[in-house]
C-alpha cells in the first residue's frame, strides 16, 4: 500500500479507537468529558498512536490488539499539551487549530480535563489484556515515559531554561530527550510489547524512538521560528518571545536542520536493525523530518 494511504488508514483507526475508548459525550459531569473530547477530537498528527500501531504490525500483533494502547498514549500526549498551554506554562491561545482548552472552557476545566486524560490512559492499560505480562509492560513503559524523570522532568527543565543564557548543548539535548523523545520512544516500544516482541527488539524500538523524538522536537523548534500560525495550528514565534532555550536559539537554523537530519538518520539506522518490513516506519521518519506542521 502507498505510504499516504497507509498513514490515512492508521489515522482512521486511531480516530475510531479514540471515540470507542473515551467516555461518551454527555457522561457526567458533561463539562469535563466535553473538555476531554474537545482537545482530543481537535486532531493533530497522531504520531504517537500511529507509531504504536505500526510497531505492533511489524511484529504481527493481531490487528485490533494495539488500539487501546494507542488511545492511552494519545490521551497522555493530549493531556501534556493542555497543561503545556496553560498560562502558568507556555501560555498559548491556539492548539490544533482551535482555541486552547483553557480559552474554550476555563483554567480549572482545562487542568481537570488533563488530569482525567492522564488517569484514563492508565485505567485503559490496566484493562488491556488478560495477559498480565503485557499489561505490566505497557504500564511500566508509559508510566516511566510520562513521569518525573522523562516528560514531566523535561517540562520542568524547559521552563527553568527560559530566559537563561549558558544552557549547554548537552543540557538542551537532555531536555528534548525527556519532554518529547521519551513519549515517542515509548510509543514504538509499546507496539513491540503488545506484540510480545523480543526484549532486544523492544530496546531497538526505544532507541529509534529517541532519535526520532529528538529530530521531531528540533523540527518543532525550527517550525516555531519559520512557519506561520495558520499552517501550524498553534502560535508561531512564541519560543523567541518567551526566550525559550531551543535548538534555533542555541545553533541557528542551518545547524539545527543538520542536527535534525542526523537524528533522523540515526533513527533510520536503528529501524534497519529490526526484523520485518519497516518500509512504513522508515517513510514516516523521513516524512516527520520534512514536515511543515
Ligand atoms: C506537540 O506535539 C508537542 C511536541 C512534542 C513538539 P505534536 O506536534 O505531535 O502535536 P499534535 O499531536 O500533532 O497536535
Ligand atoms: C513540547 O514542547 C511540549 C510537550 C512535551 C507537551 P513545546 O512547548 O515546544 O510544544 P508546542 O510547541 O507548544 O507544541
Ligand atoms: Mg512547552
Ligand atoms: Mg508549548
Ligand atoms: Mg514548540
Amino acid at each position: 500500500m502507498e505510504f499516504t494511504v497507509q498513514l490515512q488508514t492508521y489515522r482512521q483507526r486511531v480516530e475510531q479507537a479514540l471515540d470507542h475508548y473515551l467516555p461518551a459525550t454527555g457522561t457526567p459531569p458533561p463539562r469535563l468529558h466535553a473538555a476531554m473530547r474537545y482537545s482530543l477530537e481537535a486532531g493533530g498528527k497522531r504520531l504517537r498512536p500511529v507509531l504504536l500501531l505500526a510497531s505492533a504490525d511489524l511484529f504481527n500483533a493481531p490487528s485490533s490488539a494495539a488500539e487501546a494502547a494507542a488511545v492511552a498514549i494519545e490521551c497522555v500526549h493530549t493531556y501534556s499539551l493542555i497543561h503545556d498551554d496553560l498560562p502558568c506554562m507556555d501560555n498559548d491561545d491556539l492548539r490544533r487549530g482551535r482555541p486552547t482548552a483553557h480559552k474554550q472552557f476555563d483554567e480549572a476545566t482545562a487542568l481537570l480535563a488533563g488530569d482525567a486524560l492522564l488517569t484514563h490512559a492508565f485505567w485503559l492499560l490496566s484493562r488491556y489484556s488478560s495477559q498480565p505480562t503485557i499489561v505490566a509492560g505497557l504500564l511500566a513503559e508509559l508510566g516511566h515515559a510520562a513521569g518525573s524523570q522523562q516528560l514531566i522532568g523535561g517540562q520542568m527543565e524547559d521552563l527553568l531554561a527560559e530566559k537563561k543564557s549558558g544552557v549547554t548543548a548537552d543540557e538542551l539535548r537532555s531536555i528534548h530527550l525527556k519532554k518529547t523523545a521519551a513519549m515517542i520512544s515509548a510509543a514504538l516500544a509499546m507496539g513491540g510489547i503488545v506484540a510480545q516482541a523480543r526484549p532486544a527488539d523492544v530496546e531497538t524500538l526505544r532507541l529509534a524512538g529517541q532519535h526520532l523524538g529528538l529530530a521531531f522536537q528540533i523540527v518543532d523548534d525550527i517550525l516555531d521560528a519559520t512557519a506561520d500560525t495558520a499552517t501550524l495550528g498553534k502560535t508561531a514565534g512564541k519560543d523567541a518571545k518567551a526566550d525559550k532555550t531551543t535548538y534555533v536559539k542555541l545553533y541557528g537554523l542551518d545547524a539545527s536542520r543538520k542536527l535534525a537530519r542526523e537524528e533522523s538518520d540515526a533513527a533510520l539506522a536503528a529501524l534497519a536493525r529490526l526484523p520485518g518490513d519497516t518500509t512504513f516506519l522508515t517513510t514516516l521518519v523521513r516524512d516527520m523530518a520534512a514536515r511543515t506542521n
